[in-house]
C-alpha cells in the first residue's frame, strides 16, 4: 500500500511512507536535540524528522555564533495552516537568534504561473508577509526581498545575481534532469537562482561565510541536493555547506498527501470565517470514524488515518497529555467524531480570531519589511 506515493517539489500524493525517502534521499533523521527544541510541538512530535548537516546549527546555537535561516515562498494561492508550519519554524529559529533571509520566488512563480509580476507581489505582501508579521516575525532581524528585486544597493544585487549565473558552470544538464525530469528553461532558471537564495547570505556583500538553515517540506529536497553539488564545486568563494531540515506534510482536509492551494474545500485560510472553518470541517474533514455511531461505541476510531486527529497533533492539542487522551478516547469509542470536530472547530476558531485581529494590524508595519537595502 505504502509502494504507491510521490514526493517531487510539483507533485505530493498517495500515502507517504516517510522511513523510505529518508533512505531514498540520504537524509538523516532528527536525533538528540537539545531542551529548547523539546519544548516545541514540531520537533517533540517529529513532525520536523529529517536533516542534513544539522549539526552544525546545533552548535552554532550552543556557542551563541551567528547563522542564517533562509527559505523562499511562492506567491501563489492563499496562506494556509499548511504554510504555517513552516512560519512557525522561522519564528522559532528568530527566537534563537538566527538573521533570516525570506526569498519572494516571484520569478520562479512567474514563469510557472500565468500572472504578472504585479500580481505575485500583492499575493506575497497579502497572504504571506501580513501572516508573518501578525505570527510575531520581527522585521529588524530578517531580510525579506523579491527575487525580482533583491536590492536597492547594487553591489548586493549584482553579487546575488552574478552568484546564481555562475553557478550554472557547475552543473551539467543531464544532473538537472536527473533532478527535475520534464526540464524547462525556467525550471533551470529558478534552480540557479534558488541555489544564489540559499548561499548568497554567505558573500562578503552580505552577512559572510557562516552556517545557513534552509528548513523545507519534504518535497524541496531535490532543490536542495542541486544548491550542494553548485556550492560545492564553486571556486569563487568558499562556503559552508547548507544545512537543512525537512517536516511532513499537513494533510488537507480530504486527506492525501499535502494541504495544497488548488482546491478551496481542502484546506483552512488564515483568513476564512469561523462559518467557514466550521463548514470545511464538518462536511470535508476526513476522519478514521466508523460508518454508524453503535460501532464506533463498540470498536472505537483510528486517529491514525484521521485528518481531525492530524490538526490536533500538529497545531491544536499541544499539550501531549490533551493529545494523548483525546487518542485513547477515539480507539475506546468514547469520543464520537461529531464532538472531535466540534473540538477542533472551536479551537481553530479562537486561533484564527485573534490571528486575524494580528493581521489587520499589520497592515500598518509592511513598510518595515519592504527595505531591501
Ligand atoms: N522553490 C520554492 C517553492 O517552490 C521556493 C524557494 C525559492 C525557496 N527560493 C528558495 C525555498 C530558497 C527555500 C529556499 O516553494
Ligand atoms: Fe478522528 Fe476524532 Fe473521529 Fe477519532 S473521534 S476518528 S480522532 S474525528
Amino acid at each position: 500500500m505504502a509502494e504507491d506515493f510521490i514526493v517531487t517539489p510539483w507533485e505530493v500524493t498517495g500515502d507517504i511512507d516517510y522511513a523510505k525517502l529518508i533512505k531514498e534521499f540520504g537524509i538523516q533523521p532528527m536525533a538528540d536535540l537539545p531542551a529548547e527544541f523539546q519544548k516545541n510541538v514540531l520537533f517533540r512530535r517529529n513532525i520536523v524528522f529529517a536533516h542534513r548537516d544539522f549539526g552544525r546549527i546545533m552548535s552554532a546555537i550552543k556557542n551563541k555564533k551567528k547563522f542564517v535561516m533562509m527559505t523562499g515562498l511562492m506567491p501563489s494561492g492563499k496562506f494556509h495552516l499548511g504554510h504555517m508550519l513552516l512560519a512557525q519554524q522561522m519564528l522559532f529559529y528568530q527566537k534563537l537568534g538566527a538573521k533570516m533571509y525570506v526569498a519572494v520566488a516571484d520569478l520562479e512563480a512567474y514563469n510557472a504561473r500565468n500572472k504578472s509580476l504585479a500580481e505575485l507581489r500583492e499575493v506575497a505582501i497579502d497572504q504571506y508577509l501580513l501572516n508573518y508579521i501578525a505570527l510575531g516575525i520581527d522585521p529588524k532581524k530578517c531580510d525579506f526581498y523579491f527575487q525580482s528585486e533583491r536590492s536597492t544597493d547594487a553591489k548586493k544585487a549584482n553579487a546575488y545575481y552574478r552568484l546564481a549565473s555562475n553557478f550554472s558552470r557547475h552543473a551539467t544538464f543531464n544532473e538537472f534532469r536527473a533532478v527535475y525530469g520534464d526540464l524547462s528553461p525556467g525550471k533551470m532558471d529558478a534552480s540557479l537562482l534558488q541555489a544564489s537564495d540559499m548561499f548568497h547570505a554567505q558573500l562578503p556583500e552580505f552577512d559572510g561565510k557562516m552556517p545557513v538553515l534552509v528548513p523545507v517540506g519534504i518535497d524541496q529536497d531535490p532543490h536542495l541536493r542541486i544548491a550542494r553539488d553548485m556550492g560545492n564545486r564553486y571556486k569563487g568563494h568558499e562556503f559552508v555547506q547548507l544545512s537543512s531540515t525537512y517536516h511532513s506534510f499537513l494533510p488537507g482536509l480530504k486527506g492525501g498527501g499535502k494541504m495544497s492551494s488548488s482546491d478551496e474545500m481542502s484546506y483552512i485560510a488564515m483568513t476564512d470565517t469561523a462559518d467557514v472553518v466550521k463548514t470545511k470541517i464538518n462536511k470535508y474533514a476526513l476522519t478514521g470514524g466508523r460508518d454508524t455511531v453503535e460501532e464506533q461505541k463498540k470498536k472505537g476510531g483510528n486517529p491514525d488515518v484521521c485528518t481531525v486527529y492530524k490538526y490536533f497533533y500538529y497545531f491544536f492539542e499541544p499539550i501531549d497529555k490533551d493529545l494523548k487522551d483525546r487518542c485513547k478516547k477515539c480507539k475506546t469509542g468514547k469520543l464520537l467524531c461529531g464532538e472531535c470536530k466540534g473540538d477542533l472547530v472551536k479551537s481553530i476558531n479562537k486561533f484564527l480570531k485573534k490571528h486575524q485581529e494580528k493581521r489587520e494590524n499589520a497592515k500598518t508595519r509592511i513598510k518595515e519589511f519592504l527595505v531591501s537595502d
